[in-house]
């Protein structure tokens, strides 16, 4: 099935490759989680391709929302309509406090979006607050109409169309988890901080379950699937690593193998590190890339060493063969980490990869 990309790669990977044109999404979550910014990201990946995107925001202002986006450096293009509350509100009063209060609001609303969808023609369309719709009917089964014929209008007109719902202890959106096709969450863990997204439906398609690592950043947000060590099962050629010292290599029968994992163990200072530079010298030489990531120590002391030691180790880095990373392990957490080691190995074609030490990555 021809999918079309949310902007954000982890994300695109939870929902099997992505959106399926043409449905109906949920982004639901707590305040403050990125939800906004999760529909923003969507609406920037049609911009790119230079289709008609468009945010319909029912809360936040335009204002604040073009903040956002010059803060995330996105397209300038994203058409928005601001239909949230104005100060023109204040001062009609009538609509504020009256007795049937809304019927004005619901009027201009329901316009102002025809309006603007005949006239920009959009492709991907956000609804950012779409809480706010269902506390302008009093009746539960009117909103839920509503709702339903606004999204089968959406859907005529070829749009795929994503609805942001904010969601409280008390104030649930399970109505428009009903309607729509997918239903993406976001949960926030309050202790730490850190944020967890999963897709907890999605109509005709597969789907990856539970919940996974998300990230906001100065780059937007980042998602990062859970790791399914059976799917990286495969054959590899049987071949070893020698450390390029005639007794290890002899008590070895001839180094390490590949596709195994060694732990090299021993008291602080004993020469753990030094050893491993000997094998990530022979791989070089047999024309293998590699990398360490370094928690304990830094770059410049582990070069020095290696210099005093004979491994030429700048010149390997020089020529492409090591990669040495410091990991400053405040900065990641262990999904993140996992996450670069499985990028770099890809990219790099790594057969080496040194963690020094496993208490630092801990
Ligand atoms: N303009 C910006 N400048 C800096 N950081 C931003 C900006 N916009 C969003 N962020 C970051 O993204 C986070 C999530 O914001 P976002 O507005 O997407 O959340 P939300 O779930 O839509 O919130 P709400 O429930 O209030 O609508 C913010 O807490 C902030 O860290
Ligand atoms: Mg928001």
């Amino acid at each position: 099935m021809n999918r079309i990309s949310t902007g954000i790669e982890g994300l695109d990977k939870l929902l099997n490759g992505g959106l399926i044109p043409k449905r109906v999404y949920l982004i639901s979550g707590p305040p403050g989680t990125g939800k906004t910014t999760l529909s923003l990201h969507f609406l920037n990946e049609g911009a790119k391709k230079g289709e008609k995107v468009l945010m319909i925001s029912l809360m936040e202002s335009e204002e604040s929302l073009r903040r956002t986006i010059e803060h995330f450096k996105m397209e300038d293009s994203i058409e928005i309509l601001d239909l949230s509350p104005s100060i023109e509100l204040m001062k009609d009063g009538i609509h504020l406090f009256g007795e049937e209060p809304y019927d004005g609001a619901r009027l201009t609303i329901r316009n102002a979006i025809i309006e603007k969808i005949e006239s920009v023609g959009p492709k991907r369309v956000v609804i950012d607050g779409t809480s706010s719709l269902r506390s302008l009917h009093s009746d539960i089964y009117l909103y839920r109409q509503q709702i339903l014929s606004l999204l089968r209008y959406l859907l005529s007109k070829s749009a795929t169309v994503m609805l942001v719902s904010g969601v409280t202890e008390e104030v649930k959106d399970d109505d428009l988890r009903l309607i729509a096709d997918c239903v993406i969450s976001i949960k926030k863990d309050e202790e730490s901080g850190e944020l967890k997204i999963g897709v907890l439906k999605y109509r005709n398609s597969r789907h990856e379950r539970g919940y996974h690592h998300m990230k906001i950043d100065e780059e937007g947000i980042t998602v990062y699937p859970r790791i399914h060590p059976q799917r990286f099962l495969k054959s590899f050629e049987l071949e070893k690593i020698p450390s390029g010292i005639s007794e290890l290599d002899e008590m070895m029968r001839g180094g390490i193998e590949r596709g195994s994992v060694t732990i090299v163990g021993g008291p602080p200072g004993i020469g753990k590190s030094t050893l491993i530079s000997h094998f990530i010298k022979t791989a070089a030489e047999m024309g293998n890339n590699s990398a360490i990531y370094l928690f304990d120590e830094k770059l410049e002391m582990m070069l020095k060493r290696c210099e005093n030691t004979g491994i030429p180790m700048r010149e390997m880095i020089k020529e492409g063969k090591v990669l040495i990373r410091e990991i400053e392990p405040l900065e990641y957490t262990s999904e993140e980490f996992t996450h670069l080691v499985l990028k770099e190995t890809e990219e790099r074609d790594l057969k080496v990869v040194v963690i020094d030490s496993l208490d630092g990555y801990e």
